[in-house]
Formats: C-alpha cells, sequence, structure tokens
C-alpha cells in the first residue's frame, strides 16, 4: 500500500464512521503563540476541542502536516522525521475510548482495511499517577479485542499522556498503538517505547479529559474529547515490510537524488546512511515549511530560524557526502514533485521555495567554509594533545568572529567525543563585553570606536533604528548622540514626547523587519555634498571631511558614516528596546539591545515539544 491509499482509506473508514472530512491547516499556526509550527492535528482544532462549536460537526477526520524539531538529533535513526503527516479522526464530546479504541483497532486488523496480523500489535496505556488514576478501562477494551495482557503495557506520564505542545490546554491520557517489526529485541526490557527501532508505534488514541491550568492543576474538561494521531511515514514503512521510515516512495527521489549527486549508496556505511537520511529528512521539511501558503522566509527569529537551522544542518551533512554547492535545488525539486498531488501549494509556491533555498545555501556555505575549517584545526590539534574538552573561549572565538554557530562547534564535538565547556563559553562572553565596555564609549567621525563584532552588530542597529524612529515619528529627529558598547546602544534625539509603547512596538517591529529580510549591507565613498544630495542621513553637520563613506542598508536606509558595519543584517539577531526615557529638554534616549536569535529560538524550541509521541 501506498501513502497516496493510505490516506484516501482513512478519511473513507472514519466517513463510514459518522465523521466529517476536513481540511489540514497549514504548517504555520494562527494565533498560537504557545507554539513556532503545527505539531499534531489536534493543534489547529484546540477551541473547539475546549467546547467552542465545530461547523462540521462533533466527529472529524483529516490529514495534517506536521513539523517537531525538538528531537533533532535522533533525526537519522529509523524512525524520527523533522516533517510528517499526521492522519487523525476527533470526537469533540461525542464518543469516547470505546468507540475509539474499537475503531482503531479494527481498521488496523480488518483484511478490509490495513489487515496487520493482531499478532505484531501491542500497546501502551496510562499506569496512573497523583493527576489522574490508571486507565483500567482502555486495559479493558483491548484485552476485549483480543490482545492479551503480556503485549498491553502500563507507562508513566512521561509516556503516556498527551498535553498540548504549549504548556496548557486541553490533555489526557493516551493508549498507544505499536507494530512489531520482528527485528531481535536489544535486551530483556526492550518493549514498546524502547528506542531501539523493534517497535514502531504507528498511532496514538488520546482521550482528553482534563484542562492543564497555567498554575499546573488538571481540571476536568467539561467536554470528553478524542484525539488520535496515526504517521503516515511510518504506517506505511510498516504495510510494506520497510524497517525504516526511509525506504518507501515517499523518500525513494529524494535518496535517488542524493545518491546522484554524492556518488555514494545509502548503504555504504551507518555515517552515510545517517547522512543520507538527515539530509533527506531536513530537504523535506524545508520544502514543506517554505512551500506553504504561509511559508516563512529563513530568518533570525521563531519559524524562520528554524527553517534555517534545518537548512544549515541539510548543508552539513551534505558536505559529509561529498555533495558540491547547487544541491539542494535538485533535492527539494524531488520532493515537490513527489507531493504536488497531495499538497498543490508546493506546485503553486515552487519558485520561491527553489530561490530562497539556493540563495540560503550559498549564504551559509561562506560562513561554514570559515568556521569549519577553523574547527578542524584546533579538533586535530586536541587530538595530538589528548584534550577531550574545546575551551570554552575557542568556541567563542568561532562564534564572535567565524559567526559559526555555537549549537554546530556542540554538534560537530560531540562526533569526536569532545565536551565544549558552556560555562567557559559564556565567562569569554561575559569578559569580552566587560573589555569592549572600557574603552567604548567614543563614537568618532561617525564610527565606532569598538570595533568589535558586537558593537559593530549594534553600530548597525543603530542606523536602522535612527531611520526607523523617521518613519514613526517623523523627519524632525535627528541624532543627537548615540554611545554603544559591546553590549547595549544607546541613542539620542530629538522628540518633544514621550514615545508611547505603540510607537516603540512599531520602531522595534521596523528594526527587526529589516532583519529579519536580512539586507544587505553596502558602502560608497563620496563627497558630503553628493551624499547629501543623495538623500543620505548626515549626522553631524559639517564635521564630516569632504570625502565621506555612505553607508546603504538595502532600500532601507542610507547614512552617512565612518563606519564599520556588518556585512549581513542576518549576523544581528533580535533588537529590542529596553528604555525610553528623557535625556534633555526636546531629547529623548533609547537603550537598545540586540538578542542572539539562537539563544532566543533554543527557548522556544524546548518548550515546543515537551512530550515524545506519536510520529516524533
Ligand atoms: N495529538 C496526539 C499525538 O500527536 C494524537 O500523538
Amino acid at each position: 500500500m501506498k501513502a497516496k491509499e493510505l490516506r484516501e482509506m482513512y478519511l473513507a473508514f472514519f466517513k463510514e464512521n459518522g465523521h466529517a472530512v476536513v481540511s489540514g491547516a497549514s504548517l504555520i499556526p494562527e494565533n498560537d503563540p504557545t507554539v513556532l509550527f503545527t505539531t499534531a492535528g489536534m493543534h489547529p482544532l484546540v477551541p473547539y476541542l475546549l467546547g467552542e462549536p465545530h461547523p462540521a460537526g462533533r466527529r472529524l477526520c483529516n490529514v495534517q502536516k506536521c513539523v517537531r524539531t525538538g528531537d533533532i538529533d535522533d533525526v537519522g535513526d529509523v524512525s524520527h522525521l523533522t516533517f510528517f503527516e499526521m492522519l487523525g479522526n476527533w470526537s469533540l464530546g461525542d464518543y469516547f475510548k470505546e468507540e475509539a479504541i474499537v475503531w482503531s483497532h479494527g481498521f488496523l486488523t480488518s483484511k478490509r482495511w490495513l489487515g496487520f496480523d493482531p499478532a505484531s500489535l501491542s500497546v501502551t496505556v496510562f499506569e496512573g499517577d497523583a493527576d489522574a488514576p490508571p486507565d483500567e478501562e482502555s486495559r479493558g477494551i483491548w484485552k476485549r479485542l483480543g490482545i492479551p495482557e503480556a503485549r498491553i503495557h502500563a507507562l508513566p506520564k512521561k509516556d503516556n499522556w498527551w498535553g498540548p505542545a504549549g504548556t496548557t490546554g486541553p490533555c489526557g491520557p493516551d493508549t498507544e498503538m505499536f507494530v512489531d517489526t520482528g527485528r531481535p529485541a536489544c535486551g530483556a526490557a526492550c518493549r514498546p517505547g524502547c528506542s531501539c527501532g523493534k517497535f514502531f508505534e504507528i498511532w496514538n488514541d488520546v482521550f482528553m479529559q482534563y484542562n492543564k491550568t497555567a498554575d499546573g492543576r488538571y481540571e476536568p474538561l467539561r467536554q470528553h474529547n478524542v484525539d488520535t494521531g496515526m504517521g503516515v511515514e511510518r504506517t506505511i514503512a510498516m504495510l510494506q515490510g520497510r524497517p525504516t521510515v526511509y525506504e518507501t516512495e515517499l523518500f525513494a527521489p529524494t535518496i535517488e537524488a542524493i545518491a546522484e549527486r554524492s556518488g555514494r549508496t545509502m548503504a555504504q556505511d551507518s555515517e552515510t546512511t545517517r547522512a543520507f537520511r538527515v539530509v533527506a529528512d531536513h530537504v523535506r521539511s524545508a520544502v514543506f515549511i517554505l512551500g506553504d501558503d504561509r511559508g516563512v522566509a529563513p530568518g533570525n527569529l521563531g519559524q524562520g530560524y528554524v527553517l534555517r537551522r534545518l537548512i544549515r544542518r541539510a548543508v552539513r551533512f551534505a558536505k559529509a557526502l561529498s555533495m558540491s554547492e547547487g544541491f539542494f535545488a535538485p533535492l527539494a525539486a524531488s520532493v515537490i514533485d513527489g507531493y504536488k498531488e497531495a499538497y498543490p501549494e508546493l506546485e503553486r509556491n515552487r519558485e520561491r521555495v527553489l530561490t530562497e533555498l539556493n540563495e540560503e545555501e550559498a549564504k551559509f556555505e561562506k560562513t561554514l567554509h570559515r568556521g569549519l575549517a577553523e574547527l578542524d584545526k584546533v579538533l586535530a590539534r586536541m587530538k595530538e594533545h589528548g584534550q577531550a574538552v574545546l575551551p570554552g573561549r575557542v568556541a567563542f572565538r568561532l562564534y564572535d568572529t567565524c559567526g559559526f554557530p555555537l549549537e554546530f562547534t556542540e554538534e560537530i564535538c560531540r562526533e569526536h567525543a569532545v565536551d565544549v565547556d558552556r560555562a567557559g563559553f559564556d565567562k569569554a562572553f561575559e569578559k569580552h563585553r566587560e573589555v569592549s565596555k572600557q574603552g567604548s564609549d567614543r563614537v568618532f567621525k561617525g564610527g565606532l570606536a569598538d570595533a568589535s563584532e558586537s558593537a559593530t552588530r549594534l553600530h548597525t542597529a543603530t542606523h536602522l533604528l535612527h531611520k526607523s524612529l523617521r518613519d514613526v515619528l517623523g523627519e524632525h529627529v535627528a541624532q543627537k548622540g548615540s554611545n554603544i558598547t559591546a553590549d547595549r546602544l544607546r541613542f539620542d534625539f530629538s522628540h518633544p514626547a514621550k514615545m508611547t509603547p505603540e510607537e516603540i512596538a512599531r520602531v522595534e517591529a521596523l528594526v527587526n523587519g529589516a532583519i529579519e529580510r536580512d539586507l544587505p549591507v553596502s558602502m560608497e565613498t563620496m563627497t558630503l555634498e553628493e551624499a547629501r544630495r543623495g538623500g543620505a542621513i548626515a549626522l553631524f553637520g559639517g564635521k564630516y571631511e569632504e570625502q565621506v563613506k555612505v553607508y546603504r542598508i538595502g532600500d532601507f536606509s542610507e547614512e552617512v558614516c565612518g563606519g564599520p558595519h556588518v556585512k549581513s543584517l542576518a549576523e544581528l539577531g533580535r533588537f529590542r528596546i529596553v528604555k525610553e526615557e528623557s535625556s534633555s529638554a526636546g531629547v529623548r534616549r533609547i537603550r537598545a539591545v540586540l538578542e542572539p536569535a539562537d539563544r532566543l529560538v533554543e527557548r522556544e524550541i524546548s518548550a515546543l515539544t515537551k512530550k515524545t509521541s506519536c510520529c516524533v
């Protein structure tokens, strides 16, 4: 059975049982700040699970595209994917455990439907804790359907409880279904839930009977719901007798394209296998994120950052396979071609997907080149001296001067069984700030005294801020002073009134918008007069020499300045105004910072998926 048939069969089965087929939602959630991506079919349905009537009724089913990056490091094993399709059926205060389990069992084992051998199935149920009792009801139903006690396993909350991706909302115990792949057990304790790959989890029925409140309580839900999720990739792998999710028609064209461009075969050795899988997985996820009608571009924040990380990781693993630059587009095309029938938006957005991927690939090539070469040298030297911990200051140097992400340093080091001294990294970061602070409170010739990487970033941000203030408050805004240290900028400007919170938010949004667009920064030398005529902001009247440098940031800002500035706005991270206050009569003062996007997003990512469950 192919994925196409599985999707159709699933919907047909639940339609027969009174469910309305509804469309899947965008991968980019709407009005939900708790997650970056749609992580499960239930996610767009939260208001209805909480009691809001759904226009299609109380029994729903669909196919939902999902992205989960919480377990990105596990991608490369037999079953973990960052993008997957989830088949789901829902009861909104209608049927509960009895019907849900009977239907799951029927769809899995009936010859008319999937026809799995019942002897290959195991299930898990919730074992109970202080918040909720053991789920004896589900156990009883499975037993009655013929699953013997020995294949019904009771597991704790971390395995058999589904909470929403955010921290609050509808939740409850679940029962998960596994197919035994027939592989030998990895040990005496091997059972469903074990990561060795013997048991493949393919479906999860969640019985939502609680609402988790912000203070951590589980209050009974007024309406009892069922929320289920079946992983398409895993289920067809099992139906086709394949030991991994990468060996079905869904991945075949991409794997083939990788083999062609790398001149290798996937099964060559375990490292090659992993690299093939990581590249295939990440390319597919990137295509779906970019190809969504609400698709995001690579950037430094939120979804854009996750996308950038997926692309950059794919580039890194492609390099391990000796694939040369420009590999992304043909691989992405294989994904679009394979999926365009089921997901026509990919075809609609083909051009954008390919262009963005090409650009991001090229951009990252440059950063990577410098950082990797440097790290390789360091690791070789460490090996010679039998050193197993990369000093924090070295990791910091890579980060600060090569723009090489700390997470990459950590990942590459892990592969060499080398630890990174994270505390040392933080210390180096702090020290650098201190040193820069001491000698940096000077701005000369409109340029920057402290030319450290961090101060340079803030310097470029100052230009963005200046222009944004003029856009939001008016042309009367003129710079009255600028003071930049390695950890913050301070900017004084003429304006008669305190800025309102809305004005502050608008200015931040304009600056971050420019950063997100990753506008190019360029410089030209000309006379002050030419600069003024061309419309550049010239700060200090006649103080400039005749020949001046004009820094242009895309179509956003043009300013006479001594520099230095960053080359690419992507390095800036996220801009935030910390304070707005009076400086002197008619002059306001802003303090603002740039927050490293990677840290910010790490926090977001770890909040994204706490519970590992079906399909992760
Ligand atoms: N929402 C449940 C899951 O993702 C069905 O496992």
